[in-house]
Order: C-alpha cells, then sequence, then structure tokens
C-alpha cells in the first residue's frame, strides 16, 4: 500500500491510505445479488431493515446526515450474518441436489422429495463462531430440518451460546482462539462427513466464505432501495466493522459498485476493529494480506474478536479502503449508549455492532479527531453511514454497558 499515515488519535489508532482505482473481482460484480435477494425474500419474516436517520447526532456533528442500517432487526435473529449462512446453504444444497441455483428458494428446499434426500443424506453443518455467525447457520438448519454442530471459542458468553442451542443446535465451547476453534470444526467436520459452513478463508477453502460475503449484498441492495425511497442524500463516508473482514470486504464491493451504477460519487470506506485485534489494520500496514494475531484476545466486540483476515477480501480492502481505525472498547460501549440514549427513536445496538456509531460520533465531536477529520474531508456536507451489525446479543452485558455505564470513554 502507498501513501500511508498512521495516527494515534484520542487513543484510536488510524491508518490513512490512497485506494487504488477500483476493481472488483467477478464473484464480487452486482449481478451476483439478484439470486441473492431472490432466496431472502422467500424466508420467514424476511423484511428490508430500517435504514435510520439521526438527526441530532449529524446536527450535534457538524454533518449533512448520520445514517444507521439497523441489522439488529433481521430475521428475528438480532444480527446481520444469517444473510451470508443462509445463502451459502442454499447455493450449495441448490448444487448438490440439482436445483437451480438462480431461483432457489425455501420452498424448494423444504419440499417432500428435498427433505426426504436431505434425511437419507444425513446432511449436517458445522461451523466455528463468535456468536452470530453460529446463530445464522443454526436457524438456517432449523429451518431445513437439519441437524448442525456449532463451535465457540475461550470466553463466549454464556447468553450467546444458549441463544444458539435453543435453535436445536448441538453447541460446543472451546478453550481456543477463535482461529484455532475454526481448524478444530473444519477437522470435525471432515471426520464426520458434515458441510463446514465458516464465514472465513481457511487454507484450500475458500468458495463457501465467497457464497456467504455474496449473502451480506442484500444489506447493499436495501440500502440502496432506501436512499432513494427516503429521499437520502448519498453516503460520502461508510464505515464498516470487520472481525475477518468478509463483511466489510464485500459491503465495500456491493455499495461502491452500486454507487458507480447510479453516477453517485465513489464514498470514503472507513474499516473499524478492535484495538486489541487489528488483523486487517496490521495486514494493511505491513501489506501482507495473512497479518494475523496471535492467542486468545480480549475485547468487548466478541463479533470482531478474530485473528487473521479472510484471503478473499483482504487484498480488495488494503487497496480499496480509505483508513482503517483500531478503537479501544469505550468506542463501542459510547456507540452502545447513544444508539439507546439520545436519538429521537432510540434503538439496541450490541457490542460489535455499536462501534459504527461509536466512531462516527467520536470523530465528528472530539476536538482531538480534528487532523482525522481534515485527512478524510469530512465537512458539513458530508453523509455518514454505518451499520449497527447486532443488538444486545449478550443483554447482561448490554445492561452493564448501557445502564450502568460500564466502560466509559477516557
Ligand atoms: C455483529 C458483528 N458485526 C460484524 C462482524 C464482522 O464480520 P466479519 O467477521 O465478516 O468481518 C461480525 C462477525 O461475526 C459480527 O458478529
Amino acid at each position: 500500500m502507498t501513501n500511508q499515515q498512521e495516527l494515534e488519535l484520542y487513543q484510536i489508532k488510524m491508518l490513512f491510505n490512497q485506494p487504488a482505482a477500483a476493481a472488483f473481482p467477478e464473484w464480487l460484480q452486482p449481478r451476483q445479488t439478484k439470486a441473492v435477494q431472490h432466496f431472502h425474500q422467500s424466508l420467514p419474516q424476511y423484511q428490508p431493515t430500517p435504514l435510520l436517520t439521526l438527526p441530532r447526532l449529524a446536527a450535534e456533528g457538524g454533518v449533512q446526515a448520520v445514517l444507521i442500517k439497523n441489522e439488529a432487526e433481521r430475521f428475528g435473529l438480532n444480527a446481520f450474518k444469517a444473510l451470508g449462512s443462509s445463502w451459502a446453504i442454499a447455493r450449495l444444497l441448490a448444487e448438490r441436489l440439482g436445483l437451480n441455483p438462480e431461483t432457489v428458494c425455501l420452498a424448494d428446499l423444504t419440499q417432500p422429495e428435498i427433505q426426504s434426500r436431505l434425511a437419507a443424506e444425513k446432511i449436517t453443518f458445522c461451523t466455528a463462531t463468535d456468536g452470530n455467525h453460529g446463530r445464522g447457520v443454526a436457524w438456517t438448519a432449523s429451518l431445513l430440518n437439519c441437524p448442525c454442530h456449532i463451535y465457540l471459542p475461550a470466553g463466549a458468553e454464556p447468553e450467546r451460546v444458549q441463544a444458539i442451542a435453543q435453535l436445536g443446535a448441538e453447541v460446543i465451547t472451546t478453550e481456543l482462539s477463535y482461529d484455532d476453534t475454526a481448524a478444530l470444526a473444519r477437522e470435525q467436520a471432515n471426520t464426520h462427513g458434515w458441510l463446514l459452513v465458516q464465514d472465513t478463508t481457511l487454507p484450500g477453502y475458500t468458495e463457501i466464505p465467497k457464497l456467504i460475503i455474496q449473502g451480506y449484498s442484500t444489506m447493499a441492495t436495501e440500502i440502496m432501495a432506501q436512499l432513494q425511497q427516503q429521499e437520502l442524500p448519498t453516503p460520502t463516508h461508510i464505515f464498516l466493522q470487520a472481525g475477518v473482514g468478509s463483511m466489510a470486504g464485500g459491503m465495500l464491493a456491493f455499495l461502491a459498485q452500486a454507487m458507480a451504477q447510479s453516477a453517485q460519487p465513489h464514498p470514503k470506506f472507513i474499516i473499524l476493529e478492535p484495538k486489541q485485534v487489528n488483523c486487517c489494520y496490521l495486514a494493511a500496514q505491513s501489506g501482507n494480506p495473512a497479518a494475523s494475531v496471535p492467542g486468545v484476545q480480549q475485547t468487548i466486540m466478541a463479533g470482531l474478536n478474530c485473528g487473521t483476515p479472510c484471503s478473499v477480501v483482504m487484498p480488495l480492502l488494503q487497496a480499496q479502503a480509505d483508513c482503517f481505525m483500531a478503537c479501544p472498547d469505550f468506542v463501542a460501549a459510547h456507540g452502545m449508549r447513544l444508539a439507546n440514549s439520545t436519538q429521537a427513536a432510540p434503538f439496541i445496538s450490541g457490542e460489535s455492532g455499536a462501534v459504527a456509531l461509536g466512531a462516527i460520533d467520536l470523530l465528528l465531536q472530539r476536538p482531538e479527531m480534528a487532523q482525522a477529520r481534515q485527512i478524510l474531508n469530512i465537512n458539513t456536507n458530508s453523509v455518514m453511514l454505518g451499520i449497527n451489525t447486532e443488538g444486545a446479543m449478550a443483554p447482561s452485558v448490554w445492561q452493564k454497558i448501557v445502564k450502568e455505564g460500564a466502560c466509559p470513554l477516557p
């Protein structure tokens, strides 16, 4: 990466970059999103999640608008993640069972003949997860009446574990890091003949993560439609959380292309990670897409506690993101409290979801961040877009932070 600049402002580490001209691989092209949306629309509880406007924050921050896509309302599952796993599973099964992958819908997969084949072939799913992805896999498996096995890393919140078990999955908690848990899930899948549905790449395992990333495109499709329907201004700065970077890479690709297609200016993309586990930041900084943070790390942002970037999107993030922000936990906690308190219509934001709102607000408001605002060209015309990727997945943690003020701003 050329022309990098690194700063530490208000304890937030920032890496600024001059992005290359946008270029995207075939599997991230907009034409891939049609079949994805068709499938998602066939699922129970499908509804576009709301695109919220936060006028008070925008006024306080001196920008034109602050927009938040609220994925806490997705499918009644409290997070965006099931978009990816449900699509990947549908595509996999369509190919395996001879259904049309361009038009596959839930009714195809639940018809009696297909159900008998799933049972006869003992189709079983398996994955490792920080919580949300596993819940999505377990939910999809339950819609298809298939068993599944979900592996969680060390420190998994009991409430996250329970939410997955309630969907009928077998849940195995480990004392391993996320990366090691993913390796274990893969080993178990190989041993037992289960289908591994992992939301990140592993050596020699890239096709299913690509399908999962395509599944996230429904968020971008909805955002583009909502901007028009709600007559909102075009986002100039888009904030995307990264664990392994799958969601961020996919959303960057789909949003950048959708905006180009509708002749809107190319926005700046800002990638957010926990400070302790900033593998995408380190990969961008070093130019090594496989840079990783080893061992078990502590952060309240459980969904972002991943040590190694997803190999099929990291080169894209490295080339095309404008900024990487490595955020202390207080940024997420601040976002959680803001979501709950300062808006006309409060919403629930969990630790990994809230870092977008927290980062937007601190970037706009803190005097210490003035240099960052200048580099990112934030001004009164700017329109900030973030995604609240989860609600309160661990209600007791949410309670401590939002109601009791844990993890305050410095
Ligand atoms: C709530 C939430 N937000 C963001 C992410 C980041 O997604 P990715 O791992 O694709 O970077 C996750 C991942 O599990 C998550 O659970």
